[in-house]
């Protein structure tokens, strides 16, 4: 059973074939109609059940196409109106769901819930986000540095504000793909000791640089993200905003990078928060190639968990 629960726990030359085939994928369709399918049919006959336990736009509609363009179909769940909501088991939802569909995506909160669904599901399981990873994301991602720049391996990416769960996932992308990788952002929102040790132990540079102007210098790419995720509570808003406020990334701290830098936001940003206007559409920024992306990566993700 091919799980994509992780880009830690899916092996690196996996990763790689994805990432290939996400880029021939991309290149076949060019000029085409988003509706028409893919000349190559690998998921006709197949169904995949879309589970959301939390709001999303890029996730959803990304699966829903890249499904369809596969020549599968889909069906969107909400998990509030589904019995999981109710008290229903993840692992009697799992056997069940496993009965109808050929493959499940799930973006949910707790870690556990997505690692019940893959133990007990007979049909590949993928992570559509929780409140640890988004490793989706960090693969559309490095399929959108790759097509800009070339290969990210030895490379400098900085993270600057909330060392959350799509920081998480681009930790792991560094020990994966071999990129040096920056902390950038007030002690109490650190990533995860793990998380950081994981690079480390594939060799790779991790620093944690509490000056955003430091960190940033000769960065190949800076990346950053909502100062208040899904998973945090309305509560900790106005003090999350008060200590990221210095992470802020605009024009003055892009200009302290390479000439080249990239940016990145996996979005939905709040402009002029994490990141103000001026960078989101200035000439370093591939938010949206990083949004269409997504298709493209999440079809080869597909593909790779049914073999074929
Ligand atoms: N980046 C991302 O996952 O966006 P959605 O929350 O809209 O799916
Ligand atoms: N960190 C954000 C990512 C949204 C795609 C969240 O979890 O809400």
């Amino acid at each position: 059973m091919k799980h994509f629960l992780d880009i830690h726990t899916t092996s690196a030359a996996d990763l790689r074939a994805m990432i290939d085939s996400a880029h021939a994928m991309k290149t076949a369709r060019q000029g085409r109609p988003k509706g028409t399918p893919d000349d190559d049919q690998p998921l006709k006959g197949h169904m995949v059940a879309l589970i959301f336990e939390k709001p999303s736009t890029r996730t959803r509609v990304s699966f829903d196409v890249g499904v369809r363009q596969l020549g599968g179909e889909t069906m969107v769940l909400s998990g509030k109106e589904m019995q999981l909501g109710h008290g229903e088991t993840i692992a009697d939802t799992a056997r069940v769901l496993s009965r109808y569909v050929d493959l499940i995506m799930i973006r949910t909160f707790e870690e556990q819930t997505l690692l019940e669904m893959a133990e007990h599901a007979t049909v590949p399981v993928i992570n559509g986000l929780t409140n640890r990873t988004h490793p989706c994301q960090i693969m559309a991602d490095i399929q959108t540095y790759e097509e800009h720049r070339g290969s990210i391996a030895g490379k400098k990416v900085v993270w600057a504000g909330d060392g959350n769960n799509v920081c998480a996932s681009f930790l792991h992308a560094a020990g994966q793909f071999g990129f040096d990788f920056t902390f950038t952002g007030p002690q109490t929102l650190d990533p995860e000791p793990e998380w950081l040790g994981f690079a480390r132990s594939k060799g790779v540079s991790v620093a944690v640089e509490r000056d955003p102007a430091k960190a940033v210098a000769d960065a190949d790419l800076i990346v950053t993200d909502t100062w208040v995720s899904m998973h945090d509570p309305e509560s900790a808003k106005e003090r999350r905003h008060n200590q990221l406020r210095p992470y802020q990334v605009n024009e003055d701290l892009m200009a302290k990078a390479k000439p080249d830098a990239l940016f990145m936001h996996c979005l939905p940003a709040h402009r002029n928060d994490e990141a103000t206007s001026a960078v989101m559409d200035g000439p370093h920024s591939v938010i949206f190639d990083e949004a269409e992306n997504r298709l493209h990566a999440q079809k080869a993700i597909l593909r790779w968990c049914l073999g074929r």
